[in-house]
């Protein structure tokens, strides 16, 4: 449950058509819903409890990694006074895509020497992967901006009167999101649009292919602008050479300047993928050693342009839309001190290993705010339809309705399920029980005796009770049923057996329920295709050992509970050479890890990124 509500309206700016006082005055972007953004903002941003999950290093910056929402992350920051100095956030764009993240089965170190030797040889595209979904950026627009727009007040809420925001979109929503942030920072704090040219995108037979993203870049006030100078790629425009041999144009008044082409052009805001030296797909990309297989990662090169143009050193850059670390890092090797969050337990590991290898310090906190139920919002999502008992989907129903349990006394009763993609629809309050109360109950088919109501949040039980006894005028009964419980019931964690010896830890039998099911899902899934083409299929097996079904170990010799120290960690990179301290090496994991301290406790995270710890006795 949220500890409380930071309030988070910000000033009003003059002449521009924004929330007052929360008595709208008018709206540049109406939109069919955009009142229900209302309430939510009125009540001002949840604030939940936070959990430190892992310390790294002495952390005198205090670098921050949040696994939870943006909005949560925002309330915290809010209610510690922290105010950061720039952001870019690369949000979801509403492109109807639903990202996954594809899962490597490791080597077994377990194999003899033979068949060690012959996996040598194995290319790259041997690798046997999975997919596995990540997030879903499958959006309707009244629900994306509104959701936006909340995200946008909260960031804007944290930012420093000299703060800059970047916010990278695309064709696909980037123009309605240009007004709402007219509307939010105003039209007089816009600086760029920039477009960002990729390689990435399709050639449609009837068009031209698309392939650039927009980056709106607006101020708070008096914003910081650091000079910046692209490299010329044409010299032919330099006709001149001097004494030097330094290649030139003439310009400016009466074409007095000499303007010399080693010296660079200045930036302007359309930026090719050859000026951020890397496209965010393809070969290119994929080889960079900062590559992390994070669907939708943009190029280091792009937020290195950005940090250095809005930011100095000691400065403190946000990005509340993490995903791999992007910003984080590149705002790390710049000398700025970096907040990122994001909801996703995978962005949240790529993020923290990313900044472990490039040595930066930080704290990861975790917002206990029930959506890091499972592996992501997503993930929590479609596993819940599955694991309520009895649920089935019910075509005479509204859609605000998941599907219906046949009870013998009760007859058909009608489930709820809070969209957990949506913050605010997560929470059950007096404005959501209003709603099945008033719209959705007195909708339902006559014979209807009871309706389910799951919920990760309430906001207060009792006056929900005294509003449904008072305002329910149908005879049908409402049970409300917490999510979170049914959760811990399924989710079973992985089982390993290991052996200490003097100074190293070798694990002799991993077992992981979670990641079995995944791959018998998928086993099931190219069985089925094949069959429809008339083709054989070779299903995924996972050895006795179990031990490729590993990413990552680490030892806590420090602490016995509370905040993670790691000591000592390795991890199976996809490639299956193994990652010491942070160090890459271009050897094979040998099912062992090292350390110098008695190990109190042991990580272990499976392929997928379920993370189960061990006490060592
Ligand atoms: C387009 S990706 C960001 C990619 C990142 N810029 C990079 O270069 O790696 C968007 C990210 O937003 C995360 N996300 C989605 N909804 C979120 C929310 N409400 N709060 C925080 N993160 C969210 C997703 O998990 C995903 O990692």
């Amino acid at each position: 449950m949220a500890i409380k509500y930071v309030p988070y309206f910000p000033e009003t700016i003059e002449g521009q058509a924004i929330l007052n006082n929360f008595t709208r005055t008018q709206r540049f972007l109406k939109y069919k819903d955009n009142d229900s953004v209302y309430n939510s903002i009125a009540k001002g941003m949840p604030l939940y409890e936070m959990e430190s999950i892992e310390k790294v290093g002495k952390n005198k910056d205090n670098n921050l990694v949040i696994r939870g929402e943006c909005l949560s992350a925002c309330a915290y920051l809010k209610e510690n006074d922290i105010k950061v100095d720039l952001v870019y956030i690369d949000p979801p764009f509403a492109s109807g895509a639903d990202y996954a993240k594809k899962v490597y089965i490791r080597r077994n170190p377990k194999v003899d020497e033979a068949i060690k030797k012959a996996e040598t040889e194995l290319n790259n595209d041997d690798l046997k992967a999975f997919e596995e979904k990540m997030y879903g950026d499958v959006w309707n627009k009244e629900a994306y901006l509104n959701w936006m727009y909340e995200n946008l007040l909260a960031i804007k809420s944290v930012m420093s009167e000299t703060a800059s925001i970047y916010v990278h979109l695309d064709w696909h929503i980037g123009h309605y999101v240009k007004i709402l942030m007219d509307e939010i920072f105003g039209e007089d704090n816009f600086l760029n649009e920039i477009i960002w040219h990729t390689q990435a995108g399709t050639a449609p037979l009837n068009a031209f292919a698309k392939k650039h993203d927009v980056i709106l870049f607006y101020k708070i006030t008096e914003n910081i602008f650091n000079p910046t100078r692209f490299a010329v790629k044409d010299e032919s425009i330099y006709p001149f050479t001097d004494e030097n041999g330094r290649k030139y144009r003439m310009s400016g008044n009466n074409n007095a300047t000499r303007y010399y082409a080693d010296e660079g052009r200045k930036a302007d805001d359309v930026w090719t993928w050859l000026d951020t030296k890397t496209n965010n797909i393809g070969q290119v990309f994929h080889a960079l050693p900062e590559f992390a297989d994070y669907a939708t990662q943009k190029p280091e090169a792009l937020l290195e342009r950005i940090i250095k143009a809005s930011s100095n050193e000691g400065m403190i850059v946000a990005d509340f839309f993490g995903g791999s670390g992007v910003t984080a890092t590149v705002a790390h090797k710049l000398n700025r001190k970096f907040i990122t969050c994001d909801v996703g337990i995978n962005s949240i590991q790529t993020i923290r290993d990313r900044l472990i290898s490039n040595k930066a310090e930080f704290e990861i906190l975790e917002v206990k705010d029930g959506v890091s139920l499972y592996r992501n919002p997503q993930q929590t999502m479609d596993k819940l339809k599955s694991l309520i008992q009895g649920l089935k989907n019910e075509d005479g129903l509204d859609k605000f309705w998941e599907g219906s349990i046949q009870d013998s006394k009760y007859g058909m009763m009608p489930v709820y399920i809070p969209n957990l993609l949506e913050g605010t629809g997560r929470i059950l309050d007096t404005r959501l029980v209003n709603e099945i109360i008033h719209k959705a109950l007195p909708d339902l088919p006559d014979n209807v005796k009871k309706v389910i109501v799951y919920y990760i949040d309430i906001e207060d039980k009792k006056a929900i009770d005294d509003f449904i006894k008072e305002q329910n005028d149908t005879e049908i009964e409402i049970e409300f049923r917490d999510l979170k419980q049914l959760l811990s019931e399924v989710v079973i964690g992985d089982e390993v057996d290991y052996e200490i010896k003097d100074n190293e830890i070798e694990i002799k039998h991993f077992a992981s329920d979670r990641v079995q099911q995944k791959i018998d899902g998928y086993n099931d899934k190219m069985q089925a295709q094949a069959i429809k083409k008339n083709e054989e299929y070779n299903p995924l097996t996972i050895s006795n050992e179990g031990l490729e079904l590993i990413e990552f170990i680490s030892l806590d010799c420090t602490n016995n509970e509370g905040s993670w120290i790691s000591d000592s960690e390795i991890k199976v990179e996809k490639n299956n050479y193994v990652t010491i301290n942070g160090e890459k090496t271009k050897t094979y994991w040998d099912g062992k890890i090292a350390f110098t301290k008695k190990p109190l406790r042991m990580k272990i995270r499976n392929i997928c990124g379920d993370e189960t710890i061990i006490n060592i006795k």
